[in-house]
């Protein structure tokens, strides 16, 4: 068990260290495990906590926060965002200290109501809301979708610190508290934008507007190591990341094809003939030819995606599932797309994935396209005026 840490006079780390954990959520893996950071700050006249623990930490958490100061002491939880790894510990701190208020945004409050059946004190907060701990002001800044409709920062103005909830953090329990305190990190800081913050880049550029321009000595994330030296690359990195894709005058449009036989990827010839006619930009890949971080990237580059697949044993073959599962990760120019591909015995794999697409909410303005075998002379004309088609729809 680690202990707190005093990180700025009155202002401690009360988090929790899982340096065994191998995959964060049962979703993402990890090289050494994560943190769950929470703070305590003491004010002359008020103390309160910012965010809790996930729930196996529940005992150290306390344990470290008394021997700062006695629970009843406690006047207000600031619950920066309500996914069980930060608020694990709530039900028992509430428990032991039913006056604590717990501050948070309203989705935060709406989500409390059906994480936890104990009644508690609550204050919603606003935009820009402070409250003085007497010496000390927490200032509430709201970041909705970073990650989940919850969020928010707080800020300490007198320390110069944002709290900065899941945004800017990383999966990764190094041996000191501070980033100059570990070996480099970067892996894992990217690798936490891309599959946790990257689809919502929007609203990551609202966020990063909020507190690029703020007096910052150390940012404190809700997991991995503090950053207390130029504190400001990080947002920079997300400002880079999050970055809006430049328009282009042509629409661009994606085709990744899979094609075992050959015969999908000679209708893709022809889709793409269609597609250049039309005046559209093509990027085409081969699925296997790329890594996720690729296919992300790909993702948002274009405006539209058409998906060209072979049917084996009546399904999509995984690598096209795999693209599939990836789409969610990202935050598309456009979400308008269009199937194609050739069968041998059966042709449930265009339907299939224009299932998952639009359950995605794609639009897909043509009905997908599927021959057998070896598309003939006549299939190639079709699917050129398939191409065509398409960026007719696009363009309206
Ligand atoms: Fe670290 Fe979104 O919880």
């Amino acid at each position: 068990m680690s202990s707190s840490a005093e990180i700025r006079p009155d202002v401690f780390w009360v988090g929790a260290r899982h340096p065994e954990l191998e995959i964060f959520d049962e979703l993402f893996p990890t090289r050494n495990g994560t943190t769950y950071n929470a703070y305590l700050v003491r004010g002359s006249e008020k103390i309160a906590l910012i965010d809790t623990v996930k729930e196996m930490f529940t005992e150290e958490y306390l344990d470290k926060l008394q021997k700062i100061v006695p629970l009843a002491d406690i006047d207000m939880v600031v619950v920066n965002h309500t996914e069980p790894d930060h608020t694990g510990a709530l039900g028992r701190l509430l428990e032991i200290n039913p006056e604590i208020e717990v501050w948070c945004t309203r989705p935060g409050e709406n989500f409390l109501k059906q994480l936890f059946a104990q009644p508690m004190k609550t204050h919603v907060v606003s935009e820009g809301e402070e409250v003085s701990l007497g010496d000390r002001t927490l200032r509430f800044l709201l970041a909705p979708n970073l990650h989940w409709p919850d969020t928010m920062f707080t800020y300490l103005p007198e320390e110069q610190i944002l709290f900065s909830c899941d945004a800017f953090g990383a999966h990764f329990c190094g041996d000191g508290l501070y980033k100059d305190q570990v070996e480099d990190f970067s892996y894992e800081f990217r690798y936490y934008f891309d599959t946790i913050m990257r689809p919502f880049k929007e609203k990551i550029r609202e966020a990063v507007a909020k507190v690029e321009d703020l007096p910052l000595t150390m940012i404190c994330p809700s997991h991995g190591p503090l950053l207390r030296r130029e504190p400001l690359a990080a947002v920079r990195s997300y400002k880079d990341w999050a970055a809006a894709p430049p328009e282009g005058a042509r629409k661009q449009v994606l085709m990744l094809t899979l094609s075992p036989h050959g015969n999908t990827r000679h209708m893709a010839a022809s889709v793409r003939a269609g597609l250049e006619d039309a005046g559209a930009g093509v990027t085409e890949f081969t699925i296997n030819e790329l890594d996720d971080e690729r296919v992300r990237d790909e993702l948002e580059r274009c405006d539209a995606l058409l998906i060209a697949t072979p049917t084996i044993n009546h399904d999509a073959p995984p690598p096209v599932w795999r693209i599939l599962s990836l789409l969610s990760s990202v935050t598309p120019r456009g979400k308008v797309g269009a199937v194609f591909g050739s069968f041998g015995w059966s042709g449930e794999a265009v339907k299939l994935v224009e299932e998952r697409l639009r359950g995605l909410k794609y639009k897909l303005p043509l009905e997908g396209l599927s021959f057998r075998f070896r598309p003939t002379a006549e299939n190639m004309v079709s699917c050129r005026k398939f191409g065509a088609d398409f960026v007719q729809a696009l363009e309206k």
